[in-house]
């Protein structure tokens, strides 16, 4: 047995692996040193004496081969803390060429699966890395003025260099720091450089926008939904301690089972009432106080906070996967005190990737139609409803997804946010997602849309809900294509009036002007 000494990365132990395939070391007689493991295994003495037998067969470098998929699977399982990592790796390749070509596919050969279980505890470790990572608000670089963030958080295998990438992506506008135990990323903009880890003391506890995050989570814990097995599966409590939302979980675990009691004592309405409660920031709730803020004060929380904070929060937002593939989130945009908030559904590939809403043809149609209606975009402010774009990718495009309704509840508190930050005078919801997320479950869209609603007086004193521009573009017939063209416009034209008894040309489907007039059959 002999000790071959490695740094503890992939591109070292392939160096090192290529030599030895070449002079045919099998992998029975060589132990891999990448100075992190325990040597119990072997003792000092047998290491150090003992050699591998006299090699077979010289190969030649070039015929050495180490095929993508290996190297894929190698990537993974490198990260893997298991002492045993590089010589099952090592007996892998070396089996590859020495006459077992299709090694990889054998899904019931033990090594193979012994390494895609490897594999498969770094990715759940990379996909926990994601989702609960908590940037901290650190300050401001004094030259160019980019706000710093921190986080700190303990992965289980050596997952930073991999998963950096990542955040860069995600956080490209903040520079932050990702400290963990064994290694550090950092990000300034312009590229990612990775030190010595460090300890938990470096990083900071809390900052500003922690109990915001206290404010969402309370707020959208049901307590008819606990399934606390699998909550701690997904959120396993090794990673509470760095969550701001953490010092909630024990209080509302507790308070649950009271509280589901009491929804089932009071029936289906006032569950209904209650869950819509759950809404966080829909601060006229009577129930909103589950994180113990009275209606009023949960309203002063998000006022004090800066639309760039909600955005920036946003932008950190983990609660549903949509984030993984997106390539940002999208936020509204438009003035801070617009009269006039349109609310869609969700960015689609083009704002995905301009990081703005309603830019790609659905947007241009939108702009078109506010035109003729006699609004104008600039003094418009245009958000989603979830504010990540899901797609399917197919061939080369990336086809739209509808978000489920669990992806629409986690997004919903940034687009109340908004409204609540706004306080615009008329809200026009476009389509069947956006009106169903924030009027109604069961809004029927082509039957109620330009009605005033009253389910959401709290937020805006006016609402209306209209089609969706993309069900516009997807009329293949021209007539029918201009004929709801205009009664599109129809609909806009409402949030150009002021009095909406005064409406220009009412759209045929409408006979009575209030929804509820409407829904009651008057
Ligand atoms: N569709 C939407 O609902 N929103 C956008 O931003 C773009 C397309």
């Amino acid at each position: 047995m002999k000790s071959i000494t490695i740094r503890p990365t992939l591109a070292s132990w392939r160096k090192e692996s290529r030599g030895l395939l070449q002079q045919g070391v099998a992998p029975e007689y060589i132990f891999f040193d990448d100075g992190t493991q325990t040597r119990s295994l072997f003792s000092e003495e047998q290491l150090l004496t003992e050699d591998y037998p006299t090699p077979h067969k010289v190969k030649n470098a070039t015929s050495i081969r180490m095929p993508k998929s290996f190297l894929g699977l190698a990537e993974l399982v490198a990260c893997n803390r298991e002492n045993e990592r590089w010589r099952l790796l090592y007996e892998a390749i070396y089996r590859l060429n020495n006459g077992e070509k299709s090694l990889l596919s054998i899904s019931t050969e033990p090594l193979v699966r012994r390494l895609q279980s490897l594999a498969k505890e770094v990715t759940r470790d990379r996909h926990k890395m994601k989702a609960f990572v908590r940037f901290r608000k650190a300050g401001e670089d004094s030259h160019s003025g980019r706000e710093q963030f921190v986080a700190w958080f303990e992965p289980t295998h050596s997952i930073v260099e991999l998963t950096a990438p990542f955040f860069a992506k995600r956080f490209a506008s903040f520079d932050w720091s990702i400290l963990t135990p064994e290694r550090c990323a950092h990000w300034d903009g312009d590229e990612i450089t990775f030190t010595e880890g460090v300890d938990s003391s470096q990083a900071p506890k809390d900052d500003e926008l922690e109990d915001y995050w206290r404010t969402y989570y309370a707020s959208i814990f049901n307590p008819a939904r606990l399934k606390l097995k699998a909550m701690q599966s997904e959120m396993p409590k090794k990673y509470w301690k760095n969550l701001p939302e953490a010092p909630l979980i024990a209080e509302l675990t507790a308070r649950s089972s009271l509280q589901t009691e009491q929804m089932i004592e009071q029936g289906p309405n006032r569950e209904r009432e209650h869950v819509s409660a759950k809404v966080p920031l829909g601060a006229q709730h009577p129930d909103t106080d589950q994180a113990g803020l009275s209606p009023q004060e949960a309203l002063a929380r998000i006022e004090e906070l800066s639309f760039r904070q909600i955005d920036e929060a946003a932008v950190a937002c983990r609660h549903c996967p949509l984030y993984e593939e997106a390539t940002q989130t999208v936020f509204g945009e438009g003035p801070p005190h617009a009269r006039l908030m349109i609310i869609g559904e969700q960015p689609g590939d083009q704002e995905d990737i301009a990081g703005r809403p309603f830019v790609g043809p659905a947007g241009q149609l939108l702009d078109r139609a506010l035109a003729q209606a006699g609004l104008v975009r600039e003094e418009i402010y245009l958000t989603n409803v979830v504010k990540h774009f899901k797609f399917k990718t197919q061939e080369r495009s990336r086809l739209h997804q509808r978000a489920h309704a669990a992806e629409i509840h986690h997004c919903k508190p940034w687009v109340l946010a908004e409204i609540l930050k706004v306080r615009p005078e008329i809200i026009i919801t476009l389509g069947t997602t956006a009106a169903q997320a924030l009027i109604d479950p069961n809004f029927q869209i082509l039957r109620e849309r330009g009605l005033q609603v009253t389910e959401l007086a709290h937020l805006a004193p006016r609402v209306i809900a209209t089609v969706h521009p993309s069900f516009l573009l997807r009329q293949k017939e021209s007539r029918k294509a201009a004929q709801e063209f205009s009664l599109f416009v129809n609909d806009l034209q409402l949030a150009a009036i002021s009095d909406p008894s005064k409406r220009l040309s009412p759209s045929p489907r409408q006979t009575e002007y209030h929804r509820d007039s409407f829904k009651n059959g008057r």
